[in-house]
């Protein structure tokens, strides 16, 4: 990790909605474990019991409102998550794998809310302390294809009912950090199926480390 924590490795799986995240994290984590590491699996928002509270608040079906005070609520989970659950793993060397993490703020309250990236990328670095992913898997896929796949999966939240152009400004975001971030970014094709979406993911995650 990009701080002065040592040990585990910690690895991100970003995207839109739909775009197969939690599918692609359950096969990553078995195939870690099968591979002998030791290994946290956790999401955002969530994680720990306050996180979860804070999970339902903010994903509840009516929105926040205010894009600031969504963000800090997601920021307040964050900080939590990392305090509590992700620097300790890493620091006792466990591999962690976390469902979004910083740069879904960026892309969805940075560029999905206008709140602008320089204001998101501040908070960011406030509740992670400076921690950022060792690898981040950024699973693409057109905003038409990930709304049609949630819609039959899932619960739904309110972000599921925003409007096509919040989802592009979304999707436009998180490619432009990928770009920024190269080679600690993979930018996986998600519109292929999940097998093949996995095995890339696999790839990626045995090539770098
Ligand atoms: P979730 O059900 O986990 O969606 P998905 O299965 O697509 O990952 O809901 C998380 C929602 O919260 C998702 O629409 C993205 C949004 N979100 C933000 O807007 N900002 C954030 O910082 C995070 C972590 C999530």
């Amino acid at each position: 990790m990009n701080d002065t924590t040592t040990g585990g490795r910690f690895i991100v799986l970003e995207g839109g909605d739909g775009a197969g995240k939690s599918a692609v994290q359950a096969a990553l984590v078995e195939r870690l474990r099968a591979d002998g590491r030791n290994v946290v699996a956790t999401r955002e928002p969530g994680g720990t019991e306050l996180g979860e509270r804070i999970r339902d608040l903010v994903l509840a079906q009516r929105s926040v409102g205010d894009p600031l005070s969504e963000l800090l609520l997601f920021e307040a989970a964050r900080a939590h998550l990392v305090a509590t659950v992700i620097r300790p793993a890493l620091e006792t060397s466990v591999t962690v794998v976390c469902d979004r993490f910083a740069a879904s703020s960026t892309a969805y309250q940075g560029y999905g809310r206008n709140l602008g990236r320089d204001l998101v990328e501040q908070a960011n670095a406030i509740a992670t302390g400076g921690l950022t992913p060792d690898l981040t898997l950024l699973l693409d896929v057109p905003v038409e294809i990930g709304l049609q796949r949630r819609s039959g999966a899932g619960a739904a939240n309110h972000f599921d009912n925003e409007t096509l152009d919040f989802h592009n400004r979304v999707r436009a975001g998180f490619l432009e950090i990928a770009r920024d971030g190269a080679a600690a970014w993979a930018v996986i094709d998600a519109s292929q199926p999940l097998d093949a979406v996995t095995e890339a993911a696999w790839r990626t995650v045995k090539s770098q480390g």
